[in-house]
């Protein structure tokens, strides 16, 4: 553990210098509140109370959903001031770096966004850096408001230690649905189709998928959703468990298609980010992606397409039936200043009202069984009745399925993979590798 955290700390070192010399700034959005409200005694900041909560929701089809449970926090309790820190890098490249420096450095936020299952456990449990919540959950009656799969990844042993806000689907494709009609293709369901796809597209002179891998989490998105789709749910939580090697035949033969896949990308994948890479398919300038569905949250609040209309969705084709599970979560970390308000804002994140202010606008489904489905469009509706059926596995790319060492180490092997296509080389890297896991 000490060695991880030696890694990380280092990690965390390298990646802050460019995460605070970022042209996005972290934005600090505040409410004065009223001063004549009561004053939250638990707080040593002058007698008013904050809070502090830390992300990597900025910009673009990031930030809304964000904002708005800001706004309705601002609403419930203008006692207590907000401050927006968020980091901006999709997936948390650069917030991760700048988490783990403060939290070395005993200075955790209030709250901090962080993925359900061994992001949170590996990391800051292990570490003994957050409180349990579950007086929170049990005066909030949340036991049977979260469903166990949820609960089980924000536990560790019988305790809870953060509060899902929603569920991201990590094995959506989304198309451009003028780019599919004109060139009269219907949907993918098995790898082979893929391809047979990919390759009439390409013969029209389409791009067939697009990839943003400036940073690489976005490839090792696509190679997780092919091990699934090679190996079927339960044998991708036996690879992750350490059940199965990397050098075993199947992840071999994923790693091969994988590389296949490659072949259908844009050619200046390396230079664009999640949004850079989507806005290709909003422009019909290629025909899908593979994007976690904050694309669906970009592409109807950012850019103004129509679901169902401008854009249509699909599983990733061999996971259909299969629901890769990203979980946003917040939790208590031990030794911050303003325990009570930060268990008000948990609170509210927590809430029915809170899910259904954030979800809608961020692209994902909330967490809680009995949120509001009118709220959502239709990829919403779809996705909350696919989620409570569907056979669940945790994403790696962004944090469930292994521990934040892994998955660094992952990355890099994907990146070297993404230019030199070696499959062996690759299989090596991660087998490796798993003794992090
Ligand atoms: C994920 C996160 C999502 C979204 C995405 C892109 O890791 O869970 O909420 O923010 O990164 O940045």
């Amino acid at each position: 553990m000490k060695k991880f955290f030696s890694l990380f700390v280092l990690l965390a070192l390298a990646l802050v210098v460019s995460a605070c010399t970022s042209d996005e700034k972290p934005d600090t959005t505040s409410d004065p509140g009223s001063t004549d409200k009561p004053k939250d005694t638990s707080s040593d900041k002058g007698g008013e109370s904050a809070v502090e909560i830390f992300s990597w929701w900025t910009g673009a089809g990031e930030e809304d959903g964000l904002l708005a449970l800001i706004s309705l926090f601002n609403e419930l309790h203008p006692e207590i001031k907000v401050e927006n820190a968020a980091v901006a890098g999709g997936a948390g490249t650069n917030a991760k770096a700048v988490l783990a420096t403060r939290m070395q450095g005993n200075d955790p936020p209030s709250t901090f966004q962080v993925h359900g299952g061994e992001e949170l456990n590996k990391s800051w449990v292990a570490a003994d850096k957050m409180a349990p919540l579950n007086d929170l959950y049990e005066a909030n009656g949340w036991m049977d408001k979260f469903p166990d799969a949820l609960i089980e990844m924000v536990s560790n042993g019988d305790n809870i230690y953060s509060v899902p806000v929603n569920v991201h689907r990590g094995n959506v494709i989304f198309y451009n649905m003028e780019v599919f009609n004109e060139h009269g293709i219907e949907i993918p369901t098995t790898l082979d189709e893929f391809f047979a796809v990919a390759d009439k597209l390409q013969a029209a002179g389409v791009v067939p998928l697009s990839l943003g891998d400036k940073e690489s989490w976005e490839a090792t998105q696509i190679f997780e959703n092919v091990l699934a789709a090679e190996l079927g749910r339960d044998d991708y939580l036996k690879l992750f468990a350490g059940e199965i090697d990397f050098t075993d035949e199947r992840v071999v033969a994923a790693a091969e298609k994988f590389g296949k896949i490659l072949d259908y990308v844009n050619e200046d994948h390396a230079s664009r980010n999640w949004q850079d890479s989507a806005q290709l398919v909003a422009e019909g300038k290629a025909a899908m992606i593979n994007m976690g569905d904050w694309a669906k949250g970009y592409f109807v609040n950012d850019l103004k397409l129509v679901t169902n209309e401008d854009f249509g969705y699909f599983a990733f084709p061999g996971t259909v039936g299969d629901f890769a599970v990203i979980t946003d979560t917040f939790g208590l970390p031990k030794g911050i200043d303003d325990v009570e308000a930060t268990k008000q804002f948990l609170t509210v994140l927590g809430s029915v009202e809170g899910q259904d202010a954030f979800n809608p606008l961020k692209g994902s489904i909330p967490a809680r069984i009995d949120a509001d489905p009118s709220k959502y469009d239709d990829y919403g509706k779809d996705t909350i009745e696919d989620f409570k059926t569907a056979k669940l596995f945790p994403s790696l790319a962004h944090g469930s399925a292994a521990s934040e060492g892994f998955v660094t180490k992952a990355n890099q092997a994907v990146n070297i993979f993404v230019t030199q296509r070696d499959v062996q080389n690759f299989v090596d890297a991660l087998q490796n590798a798993a003794p992090d896991m």
